[in-house]
C-alpha cells in the first residue's frame, strides 16, 4: 500500500482515538449523553475522515502531477502561464456576491436601517409599555419599594446606600439642599432645567434685595444660604429671603409654576426634572436618567420624597 495512504489511516486512527478520549467518558459515545452529544461526536468523526481524505488526495496530486495544458501567449522572462478554465463554482459565487451586494446596498441594511441595537430598542419600548401597564396602579408602599430597588442599583453608587451623599460626593437626599449648594447657586446662577424648560436663575449680579434696593451682599448670601438650607425656619436670613427671593420662589419657598422651583422641600416634580435633565452644582454633575420608564420615575420620586419626610 502507498505510504501516503498508510499515513492517512494512521492520522484517522489517532484522531478518532483522541476524540474518544476527549468525549467518550463524557457520555458522547455509548454513554447516556443524549442525542445532541452523539450527533456532535458523529460530526467530529465524519469531519476527521473527510478532512484526511481530502488532504491525502491533494498530497498525492502534488507528488504525482506534472504540468500540462495550453500555455497562454504571454511569457515573462521565460515564465509562462497555463490557460485554465474559470472554476464553475467560483464563477457562481462571484456573480452571486455581486447580486447580493446590490440587494444589500439597495434593499438591505442601509435602506431598511436594520440593526441589532434598533431591534433591541424596539423590544425595550414594547416591554416598557407592558411594564407601565402592569404596574400603573401600585399603592404607595409598593411604589416606594420599587423605587428603593432602583435606587440601590442606579443611584447608590454616587448617593450611597443611605442616600447621604457619601460625604459630599453627591447631594444628601435627606435634606432639600445644603447651604454650600445654595451659595453656589447664588454665586453662579443655575440652569438645570428644574422647571422643565430652560429657565435659568440669575447669579448675584441679577439679584436685587428690595429691602435695601441694592444687589445682594456677601453677608446676605451667607445668611440666606443658611436660611434656605435650614428649611426656611430661622429668623436670620428671613428678611433677605423676603426681599430677594420670595418674589420668584414664594414667601414659603415652595416655588411658583413656571417662575421658580420649590426650594423648601423635596418635591416629586423637582426629582423628576433632575432625573430628566441631570444636575450641575456645587458638588459636581449628576447625569440624566432618561432610560427610566414612567413607572420607574414615579417609583424613584416616591422613594426619594419619602427620605426627606423622616
Ligand atoms: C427671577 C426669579 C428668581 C429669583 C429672584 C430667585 N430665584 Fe432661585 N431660582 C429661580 C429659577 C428659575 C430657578 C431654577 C433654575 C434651574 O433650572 O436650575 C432657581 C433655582 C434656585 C435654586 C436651586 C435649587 C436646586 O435644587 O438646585 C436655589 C437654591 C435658589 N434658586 C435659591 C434662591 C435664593 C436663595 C434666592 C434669593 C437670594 C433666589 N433663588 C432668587 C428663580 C429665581
Ligand atoms: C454619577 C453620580 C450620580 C448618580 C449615579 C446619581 N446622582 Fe443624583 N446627584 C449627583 C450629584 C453630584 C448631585 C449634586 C449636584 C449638585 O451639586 O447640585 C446630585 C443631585 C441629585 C438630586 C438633587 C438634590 C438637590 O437637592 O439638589 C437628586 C434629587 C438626585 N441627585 C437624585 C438621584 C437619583 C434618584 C439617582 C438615581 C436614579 C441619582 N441621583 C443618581 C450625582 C449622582
Amino acid at each position: 500500500m502507498n505510504k501516503t495512504v498508510l499515513a492517512a489511516i494512521a492520522v484517522i486512527v489517532a484522531m478518532l482515538g483522541a476524540t474518544y478520549l476527549a468525549v467518550g467518558t463524557a457520555g458522547g459515545i455509548g454513554g447516556d449523553g443524549g442525542l445532541v452529544n452523539k450527533l456532535a461526536v458523529l460530526g467530529a468523526v465524519v469531519l476527521v475522515i473527510v478532512t484526511t481524505f481530502v488532504v491525502t488526495k491533494y498530497v498525492r496530486q502534488m507528488q504525482n502531477d506534472t504540468a500540462s495544458g495550453k500555455l497562454a501567449d504571454e511569457n515573462w522572462d521565460g515564465i509562462g502561464e497555463y490557460k485554465n478554465e474559470l472554476p464553475f463554482g467560483w464563477a457562481v459565487i462571484f456573480l452571486g456576491s455581486i447580486v447580493w451586494a446590490i440587494w444589500y446596498f439597495l434593499a438591505g441594511y442601509p435602506v431598511n436601517s436594520y440593526s441589532q441595537i434598533g431591534e433591541y430598542n424596539k423590544e425595550v419600548t414594547v416591554h416598557d409599555v407592558k411594564f407601565n401597564e402592569q404596574y400603573k396602579n401600585m399603592d404607595d408602599e409598593t411604589l416606594k419599594e420599587m423605587g428603593g430597588s432602583i435606587f440601590i442599583v442606579q443611584c447608590a453608587p454616587c448617593h450611597g446606600l443611605q442616600a447621604d451623599g457619601l460625604g459630599g460626593k453627591a447631594a444628601d437626599l435627606h435634606e432639600r439642599i445644603s447651604a454650600e449648594s445654595v451659595k453656589h447657586v447664588l454665586m453662579n446662577g443655575s440652569s438645570n432645567n428644574l422647571l422643565g424648560t430652560s429657565m435659568p436663575m440669575p447669579d448675584r449680579n441679577g439679584l436685587l434685595n428690595t429691602n435695601t434696593n441694592a444687589l445682594i451682599t456677601d453677608a446676605e448670601i451667607d445668611a440666606v444660604s443658611k436660611y434656605v438650607a435650614g428649611g426656611l425656619k430661622a429668623t436670620e436670613g428671613a428678611d433677605v429671603f423676603a426681599g430677594a427671593c420670595a418674589a420668584c420662589h414664594g414667601a414659603d419657598g415652595k416655588g411658583m409654576e413656571m417662575v421658580a422651583p420649590n426650594i423648601a422641600e423635596m418635591s416629586p416634580a423637582m426629582i423628576d426634572m433632575v432625573l430628566n435633565h441631570g444636575k450641575k452644582g456645587a458638588m459636581g454633575t449628576m447625569p440624566a436618567f432618561t432610560n427610566l420608564t414612567e413607572v420607574q420615575h414615579k417609583a424613584v420620586d416616591a422613594y426619594v420624597s419619602s427620605l426627606s419626610k423622616k
